[in-house]
């Protein structure tokens, strides 16, 4: 295995630290009916509030967001609501657990290029979003040695949301693949 430091070095040099901006968002999948339960139980730890909760209709899930102050990073939780869900199969495999951190990025387009050419593998070919929605994401591939992936997301405008209805929905459905095994 290469030394910390190398890989550090190795890092940097491919010009990708400076378009990593900071943790922007966490999110949760639990099991079906338990959504309200971790809800409760963040809200009773952690100053948050509930902010905005959907349906994702393509995934058959629905996703909260809790929030407080721009100082605490966001919580997205989201839950299946049927078997076949691939929120409910992905918690049926591993239980209620974190799903992804998500880092804002500057330019993710040239996050993912730099990050592809150094052999970091994602969940869909193209960055999901565009600048007119104001929001683009991608998930990366699970890493080996921990249990939730990583995603990047770059907002543009005023946009201050956490996905769009379409982009979470190709977000979920990208990650199918990863609840078969
Ligand atoms: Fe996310």
């Amino acid at each position: 295995m290469k030394t910390f430091q190398k890989i550090g070095e190795e890092r940097n040099a491919s010009g990708v630290d400076q378009f990593i901006v900071r943790l922007d968002h966490i999110a949760y999948r639990v099991k079906m009916g338990t959504r309200e339960a971790l809800m409760a139980e963040l809200m009773n730890i952690l100053p948050y509030k509930l902010f905005k909760s959907f349906k994702v209709v393509s995934s058959n899930a629905t996703t909260t967001c809790l929030k407080m102050a721009d100082t605490l990073l966001i919580i997205v939780i989201s839950e299946g609501l049927s078997e076949d869900s691939v929120v409910e199969k992905y918690c049926q495999k591993y239980g209620n657990r974190i799903h992804h951190f998500a880092y804002e990025v500057k330019d993710i387009e040239k996050v993912v290029k730099i990050q592809k050419a150094r052999g970091i593998k994602f969940t869909t070919e193209k960055v999901i979003g565009s600048e007119e929605e104001g929001i683009k994401q991608i998930f990366t591939l699970p890493t080996q040695n921990s249990n939730h992936i990583i995603e990047y997301i770059q907002r543009f405008g005023d946009f201050d949301g956490f996905f769009t209805p379409s982009n979470i929905a190709q977000l979920m459905l990208s990650t199918e693949k990863l609840s078969e095994h």
